[in-house]
């Protein structure tokens, strides 16, 4: 079952039938098992609940939740199919709020469908949507090979990368972000290793990095998230590759998840190129860091451990899962397009 997730046809998500196919991904690593979303709102439950997690991999779950809202009007109707549409793209809005892929697929498929609903009927508008919905999927696997590519570059025989959380295929359709760059590193036969941190509290290094690396196949140790400060002290560590969940192009600052910005004041210390791997669409153009909304999730993610209650009862916890890193801190972003300064970012809005 592991050798087929790895393999390249199959997906973290995809369309089948007249359902969505998702990773649950809470069950991994012990079990490698998809669910099936019927409608919209099961999309919505999966997200927050983070069955299916990481950027860009919930932008194309909300985008097919689109698909599944618009093939649930039966009427011919247009006016009921966009109302239905704007009804769904305010609940799947509401789930997660800082990842800016989850924004960017519902505006795109939005965009579609009101072109589309200018001469077609509502038969063809879902058919378009559906359409769209697809080629963001698509997109995203051809994406990251090309993260993959640009990033691969960085890395040199005898490196020890440390990762942070989960930016590998999990997090999006396919291939992966930053464990995309460690997985075109490998393809191209260099050899090194990574350190990857457990991510408290959700585990998605303990987890699913641990789960992905081991598949490939590359050399890896785990560490908890308290052990970075350590690890580079000791010269353990050479360079630092991790996704992000949005990119303020203005200011350059990235927005990942909760313990980046730790490593990345620990690496500039120690004089570790801090490495930033995500697709254009985790860019945002406009916001400024005190517009981005960080999730706080349910504190009960911290006083328990499976089901086991680790904390005193009556213990306060804040819970925040996601944290803003400063340009000054980022020596680059590795996206599609090429590597940028986090100052230049501005630049890939002038590409075509
Ligand atoms: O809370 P999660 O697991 O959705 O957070 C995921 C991350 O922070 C990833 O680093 C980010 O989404 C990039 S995934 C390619």
């Amino acid at each position: 079952m592991e050798d087929s997730f790895m393999s390249k046809e199959l997906r973290t998500i995809f369309w089948k039938g007249n359902q969505v196919k998702l990773i649950d991904q809470r069950k991994l690593p012990s079990k490698l098992v998809y669910i099936s979303c019927k409608n919209y709102r099961e999309i919505a439950a999966a997200i927050k609940n983070m069955a299916v997690r990481g950027a860009p991999a919930i932008g194309v779950a909300a985008a097919m939740g689109m698909v599944l809202a618009a093939k649930s009007v039966k009427s011919k109707n247009l006016g009921k199919l966009m109302s239905e549409l704007e009804k769904a793209k305010n609940v799947l809005a509401s789930t997660r709020p800082t990842a800016i892929n989850l924004y960017w697929a519902l505006e795109r498929i939005m965009k579609v469908a009101r072109e589309a609903a200018k001469s077609e009927d509502a038969k063809e508008v879902a058919q378009r949507i559906l359409e769209e919905a697809k080629k963001i999927a698509d997109k995203d696997v051809e994406t990251n090979r090309a993260i993959g590519k640009h990033g691969s570059k960085l890395i040199n025989n005898g490196d020890v990368v440390l990762t942070h959380c989960n930016a590998g295929a999990l997090a999006t359709v396919g291939y992966g972000t930053a464990l995309g760059v460690i997985r075109a590193a490998l393809e191209e036969g260099k050899s090194f290793s990574v350190i990857a941190t457990e991510t408290r509290p959700k585990l998605q290094g303990a987890r699913l990095t641990a789960f992905e690396l081991k598949m490939m196949g590359i050399p890896f140790k785990l560490i908890t998230d308290g052990m970075v400060g350590y690890v580079m002290q000791q010269g353990l560590v050479n360079k630092v590759v991790v996704g992000a969940d949005r990119i303020l192009a203005r200011s350059g600052h990235v927005v990942n998840k909760i313990g980046t910005l730790t490593i990345a004041i620990v690496a500039k210390h120690f004089g570790i190129p801090f490495y930033v791997a995500a697709p254009t669409s985790t860019i945002d153009f406009e916001s400024k860091p005190e517009d981005v909304v960080i999730e706080f999730r349910d504190e009960n993610e911290i006083h328990y451990v499976n089901r086991t209650r680790i904390t005193p009862k009556g213990v306060k916890a804040i819970n925040p899962a996601f944290d803003t890193t400063p340009p000054e801190l980022v020596t680059a972003i590795i996206t599609e397009k090429g590597i940028y300064e986090p100052s230049r970012l501005m630049e890939i809005l002038s590409l075509a």
